[in-house]
């Protein structure tokens, strides 16, 4: 029996998954056997409480070896993590907690640590040049700040990001909300893929001029919380909290939970009122993350497959939940579950809210014929070669993470920001020290307005999206889809 299920649960899951298309060939199917703690509890469980105060964390960076490919006698490959393994650490506090991280630099090279969408001070958020200097070789930054709010949140590096990240340096964050709601098993799935060869070595291609001015780097292996991952072990009636984290360069993923009536309660952290997705398909872009609850059928023995088909061509099965024969866990279905208590977001005022327009354009296969950098117009062809940009945000490609503002925006005011994506790619577009509300998507309302910090945006999609600049200091605005921020997606905005 797995001894690491009791200690914690992000490596409940384990084994084979497969890469889309490129599937490493004879990969060993394991199977995962749950030990008993999974099992024994036929009550609704709370997640263990902790004490209420601080919460310190030290996060050591450095080169690593790690067992991605699951074959027998596959190789291992040397990657870059926190405290030795991929993902790093799940570090988890209460909601109103203070969070300390200690991060100890020890790659060969500058690193920073950006807890993605933690509304946090400014001087915390860890964009080199923009908040802190970058961390050196040997050096050290301690982040330090309150916990506003509950949810799934998640940490990597912000410099070198499309190495560091493709490398394996990232983990996730939970804060649990004072009263959590009940499951018999809370699961957290940082989900990522990995560009490897047979010999289990990452590809060391970053920043390739393909990846950068197409889709981004897409990697042939998927992994969660850093291993393939084959089957899970479920109970008939057992009722899972999932927590998806989408810690990918580049890739989408769209998991279909086939005959499963998956209930979406939270996307980025922050609560929705409970909702069947379309189709029961759970889409979720670089940087987001997705709460959902599943109540196992009550079907002893069945084999339910959750398929990604966000790639059409390169569907692959992403896990099987085995349910177990025997007895269900309970006699009779759950209720439907209830909505979490909502973050103490300052809501939007539309009506008073200034509005922005913001355009993206770039990219093979775009219009785009010209652009500005650093403050000098240019064509498209020069930017590219000369400086290897592609991509812009209202005609500006970034040069470095510390722009120019491109809004200022007043402390306490509201906004309304129109982001229309006039390329032929997907990005999913990411402001810093806030969590705004999704309002539109080409015109059409989004059902609850959900709260975000990501927001993908399709092929010439418009989404509107409004949010109180209520976080002082100067926050990036980017797209997360790595390679393409590398290639001159990100812009900086100062709320004053
Ligand atoms: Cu997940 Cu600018 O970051
Ligand atoms: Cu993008």
């Amino acid at each position: 029996m797995p001894k690491a299920e009791t200690m914690t649960n992000q490596f409940l899951a384990n084994r084979p998954v497969v890469g889309a298309g490129k599937q490493p060939a004879g990969v060993t199917r394991r199977h995962f056997v749950a030990g008993t703690a999974g099992f024994a509890a036929a009550v609704l469980m709370p997640v263990p409480a902790l004490a209420a105060g601080q919460r310190t964390y030290p996060l050591a960076a450095a080169p690593a070896r790690a067992k991605l490919l699951a074959k027998a006698g596959a190789p291992e490959t040397d990657i870059w993590a926190y405290g030795g393994r991929a993902p790093g650490p799940v570090v988890r506090a209460r909601q109103g907690e203070r969070l300390r991280i200690e991060l100890a630099n020890g790659l060969a090279q500058q690193t920073t640590l950006h807890c993605h969408g933690l509304r946090l001070p400014n001087a915390m958020d860890g964009v080199p040049g923009l908040t802190q200097a970058p961390v050196e070789p040997g050096g050290r930054f301690v982040y330090e700040f309150d916990l506003p709010d509950a949810g799934v949140f998640w940490y990597h590096p912000h410099i070198f990001a499309t190495e560091q990240l493709e490398r394996g340096l990232s983990g996730v964050i939970v804060v649990d909300e004072a009263e959590p709601i009940l499951v018999d098993r809370d699961l957290i799935w940082l989900v990522d893929d990995w560009r490897i060869g047979d010999d289990g070595a990452i590809g060391g291609d970053f920043n390739h001029p393909h990846d950068v001015t197409h889709g981004g780097r897409i990697g042939n292996l998927v992994t969660v919380n850093g291993a393939e991952l084959d089957t899970v072990d479920v109970r008939a009636g057992e009722r899972l909290r999932l927590r998806l984290v989408n810690a990918a360069n580049a890739r989408v993923f769209a998991l279909h939970f086939e005959g499963m009536a998956p209930r979406v309660i939270a996307h980025d952290g922050h609560p929705v009122e409970p909702y069947a997705p379309d189709g029961e398909r759970i889409v979720f872009a670089p940087g987001q993350r997705v709460e959902v609850i599943l109540d196992i059928p009550a079907r002893p023995g069945e084999r339910l497959q959750v398929r990604d088909d966000y790639y059409q061509r390169f569907a692959y099965t992403f896990v099987t939940f085995a349910v177990a024969p025997g007895a269900a866990l309970r006699a009779r279905p759950l209720a439907a579950p209830v909505a979490l208590k909502p973050n103490p977001l300052p809501e939007p005022d539309a009506q008073a809210a200034a509005i922005h327009d913001i355009v993206i354009e770039g990219g093979a296969m775009g219009g785009l014929t010209e652009a500005v950098y650093k403050g000098e117009r240019m064509g498209l062809r020069q930017l590219w070669r000369e400086y290897g940009k592609v991509w812009t945000l209202n005609g500006v490609a970034a040069a470095s993470m510390a722009e120019k503002p491109m809004f200022r925006l007043e402390r306490g005011r509201s906004y309304r920001w129109r982001i229309r994506n006039q390329t032929v790619w997907d990005h999913p577009m990411h402001l810093h020290g806030h969590a705004f509300r999704v309002l539109s998507r080409n015109g059409k309302p989004v059902a609850g307005r959900p709260w975000a910090d990501t927001v993908l945006l399709h092929a010439d999609e418009t989404v509107e999206i409004a949010f109180v600049a209520d976080n002082p200091g100067k926050w990036l605005f980017h797209c997360h889809v790595l390679e393409h921020h590398h290639g001159g997606m990100g812009t900086v905005v100062e709320v004053g």
